[in-house]
């Protein structure tokens, strides 16, 4: 299973690829607004400098929503890096889009899927991500992982190549829910990812092994 990392904090994207098990970042509109990058020069800039620290795949997400303009936008973000994955929306033009950039062989990312019907759509257009939202969906009192189970059988069925990115994860059970049940890619914020880390026991027990190490003086 692949980590990513859901921010556009480069402080935090720092110490998740210092962990070493970091295989990309996604961003979307409310991530890069929240660390205050405006403006095309900035959000190129603010990309470049993404894909210099991570050696993986890194989502862009389109701002425009017609297909023409998905296709201008989609393919300048392309053109900041190899590495950029052009992440675009779960809607009619969307589903254009993705085949066009999955036949001219640039990476996607189909981002806010909340149906087994819209992951399979996206499929169907060549996506190399989908990102269906686990958190959203609980939020609806909806289980988000019955929606990875049920796209991994589709998948499985049919032997698509697009993976399962699980996306809007809000904490750590989360992460191994969607280990459980196959989910390719878990992106995540940096706090569910170190909370994995956190055991009583593992805290207890180590505190006991430096208190004896020091019998063995
Ligand atoms: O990047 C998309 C997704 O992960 C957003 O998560 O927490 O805003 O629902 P959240």
């Amino acid at each position: 299973m692949k980590f990513f990392i859901d921010t556009a904090n480069l402080d935090q994207i720092r110490e998740a690829k210092d962990l070493g098990i970091l295989d990309g970042v996604t961003t979307n509109p409310s991530l890069m607004a929240k660390e205050g990058i405006r403006g095309t020069e900035a959000i190129n800039s603010h990309y470049k400098t993404i894909c210099e620290i991570v050696d993986g795949d890194i989502s862009a997400e389109v701002l425009s929503t017609t297909y023409e303009e998905m296709i201008k936008e989609g393919e300048e973000l392309a053109a900041i890096h190899p590495n950029i994955v052009v992440k675009i929306p779960m809607i009619k033009d969307g589903i254009k889009a993705l085949k066009y950039f999955s036949d001219k062989g640039i990476k996607t990312n189909c981002t806010l899927i909340f149906s087994a019907g819209q992951a399979l759509l996206a499929a169907k257009a060549g996506a190399t991500y989908v990102s269906p939202f686990l958190g959203r969906l609980d939020d609806v009192s909806t289980d988000g992982i019955s929606l990875i189970e049920e796209i991994r059988l589709i998948f499985d069925n049919y032997l698509f190549d697009t993976q399962i990115l699980a996306a809007s994860i809000r904490h750590s059970m989360h992460i191994i829910d969607c280990a459980k049940v196959g989910a390719d890619v878990i992106t995540s914020p940096l706090a569910p990812i170190l909370s994995l880390l956190k055991h009583p026991l593992t805290e207890n027990g180590l505190a006991q092994f430096i208190e004896d190490s020091k019998k063995m003086a």
